[in-house]
């Protein structure tokens, strides 16, 4: 009973595979879109000079995210496992399973932080509806008590990994598919409907600017970092989430353009989002310096109930924002919980009901102390030593580091151990054809390893308070 077949029809064996390239694509794009974009992007861009930022990052993504992209589809179609079993089909009895466990592990750890922060999307939502924000609200206070009292903050939690466990429960058409079928089309039109009021709001214009005028003396090479590392965790690369989605697409697909759509995709709803935020912010006199949770869930709601037409504006548009970022945030928590959940479906045979609940509940509980890392308990909202808040150093070593790392092993291994050569039969099963393959095999064996290097050392030299370069 444990092949492969599609026809015996049992349900351990049977992989799932998408139901055509479109919902491939809506389900990466799902997988990429997310907080990260909605949210940390804006935020990065606006700590990092905003136009020079966009700038750097355009580069970034091209040139390394795109290529590391199509690297992670091609591992996963080619082996049709998830990260752990991609590698020992590769790589048999050799070290590299450790990048596919060290995927599975991390896509555990970002899953448990990230539902805490979708929670308080889940809360915002609510609150919106119910008209919480209106003139002179304490949004500093509603904030504190969302994120910093426990049982608010454990409670939206629960909610939302419960949630993603029902969808990823599903399986992979049935599930995923069908859902983001329904929620990406409902992502993309919430996000017009934000960005033509906010960039028609009186003085929109100086937020625009900020964002599309580079000033090229802002740029020093953390801003190259930041831009390179928010690309990795915007596309999802690093942990094997697209290795995951890509085990499940069609030998009839091709994959270079599926890569180029959903990079491109994430791409421009980071651009969005900047859209709502720079003139929201500007066009209320604001500058866009505040980072960390301040910026949307403290700032950003304390300008809703002056959102024209007053005083239903605040309540129309922040449900729709909240609730965007709701939805932005579940597509992507799903191939989180995926991924380990089909670690343990391939490698472990366990069905994928028990799977799906049993790592979603490990997430839940190893998301408990990020929930109370926002003032509920005090040293976990900030760790001795650290200086940071438990939530954040997660992110940190999980959403940042391990990442880092695991696309750069990623480029090596299929660049230097696996083989490009390989790697492009490949791409070409569908119709022999590898467009832009040579310049591929450049990036991904000189480009992307070497720019991962060198970001590393100079995280690296940071820890011990060194500046290596300048
Ligand atoms: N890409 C998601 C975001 O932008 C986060 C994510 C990272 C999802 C890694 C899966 C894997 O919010």
């Amino acid at each position: 009973m444990e092949t492969n077949s599609a026809m015996t029809g049992g349900d351990l064996a049977v992989r799932d595979t998408w139901g055509s390239k479109l919902a491939f694509i809506l389900a990466a794009a799902g997988s990429a879109i997310g907080l990260g974009n909605i949210w940390g992007f804006p935020t990065v861009a606006g700590q990092n000079g905003g136009a020079a930022f966009l700038v750097v990052y355009l580069l970034a993504v091209a040139f390394i995210g795109a290529p590391v992209m199509l690297a992670e589809l091609i591992i996963g179609r080619r082996t049709q496992r998830n990260p752990v079993g991609a590698f020992k089909a590769l790589a048999p009895d050799s070290a590299w399973v450790v990048v596919g466990a060290l995927g599975v592990l991390t896509g555990v750890v970002i899953l448990s932080f990230y539902s805490v922060i979708a929670g308080w999307t889940l809360a915002y939502v609510w609150k919106a509806v119910t008209g919480t924000f209106v003139a002179g609200a304490d949004t500093e206070a509603i904030f504190g008590h969302v994120a910093g009292d426990a049982l608010p903050a454990i409670g939206w939690h629960l909610v939302f990994m419960v949630i993603t466990v029902t969808v990823v429960i599903g399986g992979v058409r049935k599930g995923i598919e069908r859902w983001t079928k329904v929620l990406m089309p409902a992502l993309f039109i919430i996000l017009l409907l934000l960005v033509a009021r906010a960039v028609t709001l009186p003085g929109a214009g100086v937020g625009l600017d900020f964002y599309f005028k580079p000033d090229f003396s802002k740029l020093d090479v953390n801003v190259v970092l930041a831009a390179i590392g928010q690309a990795f965790f915007s596309l999802s690369l690093g942990m094997g989430a697209m290795i995951t989605y890509g085990s499940y697409i069609s030998r009839k697909d091709d994959l270079v353009s599926s890569a180029a759509w959903v990079t491109g995709f994430d791409t421009v709803i980071a651009i969005m989002a900047g859209l709502i935020i720079f003139p929201t912010l500007f066009s209320a006199g604001l500058e866009p310096g505040t980072g960390g949770p301040g910026m949307v869930f403290v700032v950003l709601t304390s300008l809703l109930s002056t959102i024209p037409p007053e005083p239903i504006g605040g309540v129309i548009f922040g449900t729709l924002f909240f609730l965007l970022l709701a939805i932005a945030a579940l597509t992507s928590s799903m191939s989180l919980l995926e991924v380990a959940s089909a670690w343990l479906i391939d490698e472990r045979k366990v069905p994928r009901k028990k799977a799906a609940i049993t790592i979603g509940a490990l997430a839940f509980i190893l998301g408990i102390p990020s929930a109370l890392a926002n003032g509920a308990v005090d040293w976990l909202s900030a760790l001795p030593g650290v200086g940071l808040d438990f939530l954040s150093f997660l992110f940190t070593i999980f959403g940042q580091y391990a990442l880092v790392v695991g696309a750069l092993l990623i480029s090596i291994f299929i660049a230097w151990v696996w083989g490009v050569r390989p790697a492009g039969e490949e791409v070409r099963a569908n119709d022999g054809r590898f467009p832009l393959g040579r310049l591929w095999s450049f990036l991904i064996r000189y480009v992307a390893p070497l720019a991962i290097v060198a970001i590393l050392v100079q995280l690296v030299a940071q820890l011990f308070g060194w500046s290596l370069f300048g």
